[in-house]
């Protein structure tokens, strides 16, 4: 058996990875460490906690003693999902987002080189890049440019993977994703948080004009590039992961489909203030990662039907974590102007907005 180390398998990506390598490893055994944070939630791995093969650890990345306890299992592979992960939150307070993407990454570095690991795999975001000029994309060389809090700790975090892999021969990969969108995507994200609240019947907040591009990728996709750069990446390298859409979609264009999706009016959509520092597109290279035989197999129109049929088919995953810690974050990310009946991130276009619900 190889014994597998997860970290930050309670969350989105992570959990999908878990289920998808215990269909596709049988010779894997899993330890999912993770500390369990707003965003970790272990009703996503309910179906396979009684799985001989996976284990549950809760603790923090960056507590070399918990760490150095899981790795006496005899971890092998080290596959780092572990991040506070979201953008807004890291403008709103970014200590947590470096404790774990910095400091965190750190400590499984050095566990990785003391039990002599034969992999360390970290999981990283296009996000590294910055925003991109229209027509250009961001390869594996490009300097690291980051615009938020969050992106800057995940550069960080890499650089560091780099530098542990050059100076004490720790073997590395790291992949550089584009945004995933899926089942049991915490709902503060955009995708699934228009998703839930249509299906609520309230409004959608689009930041700003509506004209950032992201390049959405299943996130059945991203597991299966990860398994092919276990298999195929070369160690001590980064490589670029993403769907290259074309066209291209804007958030509005995608904010449409999934109007559409859900039989819902374009009067659901409330422009509101942009996010400070917004990156206005992101694009990859994913020359090198296709060169190894990958290329992406969910059409975005079914991968969105697949998945706004999934939260349509499980409000008892995603209704309790809309209410308690997420309505205070909520009110708080869109709340409205004491002093005006106006939203404080007041919509920029009045024309179709309604104001029910946001
Ligand atoms: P998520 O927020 O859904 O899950 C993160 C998980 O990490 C949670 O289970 C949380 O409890 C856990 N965690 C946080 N801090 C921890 C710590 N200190 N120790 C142990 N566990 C900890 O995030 P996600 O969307 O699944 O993203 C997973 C990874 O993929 C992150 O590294 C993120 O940067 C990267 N990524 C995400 C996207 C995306 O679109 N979601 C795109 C590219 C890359
Ligand atoms: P998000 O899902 O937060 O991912 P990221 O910031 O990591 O790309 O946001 C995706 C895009 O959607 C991004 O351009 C910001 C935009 N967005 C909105 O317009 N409204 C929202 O309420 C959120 C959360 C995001």
């Amino acid at each position: 058996m190889i014994r597998v180390l997860i970290t930050g398998g309670a969350g989105f990506i992570g959990s999908n990875y878990i289920h998808h390598a215990l269909r596709v490893h049988p010779d894997w055994e899993i330890w999912n460490f993770d500390k369990l944070t707003y965003a970790g939630n272990l009703a996503n791995l309910k179906d396979i906690e009684q799985d001989a093969r996976y284990h549950f650890v809760k603790g923090d990345i960056a507590d070399a003693a918990a760490v150095a306890a899981v790795m006496k299992n005899g971890i092998e592979l080290i596959i780092n999902f572990a991040a506070e992960s979201h953008v807004d939150r890291s403008i709103k307070g970014s200590q947590e987002f470096l404790m774990t993407g910095v400091l965190g990454v750190q400590t499984l570095l050095d566990a990785a080189k003391e039990h002599g690991a034969k992999l360390f795999y970290q999981i990283s975001t296009d996000e590294v890049y910055g925003d991109v000029e229209a027509g250009q994309y961001s390869t594996e060389a490009d300097i690291l440019r980051p615009s938020s809090p969050y992106s800057a700790a995940k550069a960080a975090g890499d650089l560091l993977v780099l530098a542990y892999a050059r100076t004490h021969g720790v073997p590395v990969i790291i992949s550089r994703c584009t945004n995933n969108y899926g089942p049991h995507q915490y709902p503060e994200k955009m995708l699934a948080l228009f998703v839930t609240n249509l299906l609520e019947n309230k409004h959608v907040p689009l930041y700003g004009d509506g004209q950032q591009i992201r390049d959405w990728l299943h996130v059945d996709d991203h597991c299966r590039a990860i398994d092919l750069l276990l298999d195929k990446g070369r160690r001590g390298e980064v490589y670029n992961v993403g769907a290259n859409h074309q066209p291209e979609l804007t958030n509005l264009q995608v904010t449409r489909l999934i109007l559409d999706e859900l039989k819902a009016d374009a009067a659901m959509i409330d422009f509101v203030t942009d996010r400070p520092g917004h990156d206005r597109r992101y694009a990859v290279d994913t020359a090198k990662v296709s060169v190894l035989g990958w290329k992406p197999l969910v059409a975005p129109e079914e991968g969105l039907r697949r998945t706004v049929r999934w939260y349509k088919d499980n409000p008892d995953w995603w209704r309790p974590i809309k209410s308690g810690e997420f309505l205070k974050y909520y009110q708080e990310q869109y709340r409205k102007s004491p002093s005006s009946s106006h939203p404080s991130f007041p919509r920029q276009s009045s024309g179709q907005a309604g104001r029910r619900g946001v």
